[in-house]
């Protein structure tokens, strides 16, 4: 009997999917092979990304035109038959929704003219619902991303992470050493915690918008979390990521911590269902200390991708092999972009040929 797709903007459930394996993965119910999607997928390793992007004189307008970015999400779908579509955006629209403007430098990144230094910018920041609200144009790129997949597969929500955010809002780009974000964690506990509690309410309101805009998955970015020390993971990071989970409870989450391998435990008792890792640590190492219950997420080195094929292949292979079931075929981090599509590909296809019952 066949099922009529309904193009409507649905609620987490309330959609049918023709590939829904992503989703089963992360409830932890039985598959034939394990998903495979790409962070970073809807980029620049696609040349239909890069005319798209010509368009567009800087990054900012492209994110908000949101009949461009649900073309660029579904790109990597057609081109890469990859089991999940991203949505096209960025982690840094949440602190400009909270006043906080940035500018995205061509081949250097992003850049806050203005940050955080002192107790009354935060308390100039807007928050919740009103931040939340001004990100209209990444629920309208939801909503046009679910009528062209027209459930093909599912589509993937984003946020980045409190601590993240936090450091790009006080540091105002990238840094080598975070000393400055770090700083505040131990000269101004209270003010750090008052803009992490912040961009909490932001990102819960911002999530919740996104499932109501018919997002199946969750995933945030802890992109830093490396940068600190165990002890500051807990105090600075963990209790807002919780936060986030819980109220969340109608769709499946990701935490993807970058460097976190310390604190493993504490992110495998977060009411997520996945937990995204890096390429420093080893499958077993993981599985070890996150328990059974959560899928895991990665964990291939991007570089890997500038193999030749059967390079790619046998490591593709061998971790999947380490990994066993409950497991989310990606890479460690985003795919770099000057990756050749090949590479991509061969990768794609390898997760895509694997078979448990015959494997393992
Ligand atoms: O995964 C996807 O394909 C969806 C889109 C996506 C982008 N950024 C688009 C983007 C996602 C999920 C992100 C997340 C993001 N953005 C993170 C977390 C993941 C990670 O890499 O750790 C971070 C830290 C950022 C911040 C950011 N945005 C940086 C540091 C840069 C510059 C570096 C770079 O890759 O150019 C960006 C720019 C950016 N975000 C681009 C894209 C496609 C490139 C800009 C362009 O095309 O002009």
């Amino acid at each position: 009997m066949s099922k009529v797709f309904s193009a409507q903007p649905a609620a987490a459930s309330g959609d049918i999917l023709h590939n829904d394996l992503l989703l089963r993965v992360a409830r932890g119910e039985p598959t034939d092979r394990p998903p495979v999607w790409l962070m970073r997928q809807a980029g620049r390793i696609l040349p239909q990304y890069r005319a798209l992007r010509s368009n567009f004189q800087d990054f900012k307008t492209f994110v908000k035109t949101p009949e461009a970015a649900a073309e660029a999400t579904v790109q990597p779908v057609d081109e890469l038959g990859v089991d999940a579509a991203i949505i096209f955006s960025d982690i840094l629209v949440v602190p400009e929704a909270m006043g906080l403007n940035y500018e995205m430098i061509e081949a250097k990144g992003p850049r806050f003219p203005e940050v955080i230094e002192k107790k009354a910018d935060v308390d100039a920041l807007i928050s919740g619902e009103n931040a939340a609200e001004r990100l209209y144009y990444v629920f309208e790129a939801l909503r046009l991303s679910k009528q062209i997949l027209a459930g093909r597969v599912p589509l993937i929500g984003f946020a980045g992470a409190p601590w993240t955010i936090l450091a790009y809002m006080v540091e105002g780009s990238g840094s080598k050493t975070f000393s400055r974000a770090r700083r505040l964690l131990y000269a101004e506990p209270a003010l750090a915690h008052n803009l992490l509690q912040k961009i909490t309410d932001t990102t819960i309101a911002y999530l919740q918008r996104q499932v109501a805009a018919g997002a199946n998955l969750l995933q945030l970015f802890d992109s830093w979390a490396g940068e600190l020390p165990p002890a500051h993971y807990r105090t600075f990071a963990v209790p807002y990521l919780q936060q986030i989970c819980e109220a969340l409870p109608d769709v499946p989450k990701t935490v993807f911590a970058k460097g976190a391998w310390f604190a493993l435990e504490d992110l495998g008792e977060l009411p997520c269902e996945v937990i995204g890792l890096d390429w420093n640590i080893p499958p077993a190492f993981a599985r070890a200390r996150t328990g059974e219950s959560k899928a895991l997420q990665g964990n291939l080195d991007p570089c890997t991708l500038y193999a030749d094929e059967k390079t790619i292949a046998d490591e593709t292979n061998e971790m999947l092999r380490q990994f066993g079931r409950r497991h989310i075929a990606n890479l460690g981090h985003g795919v770099y972009p000057d990756t050749p599509l090949e590479g991509v590909k061969v990768f794609v296809e390898t997760v895509k040929k694997w078979n448990y019952g015959k494997q393992v």
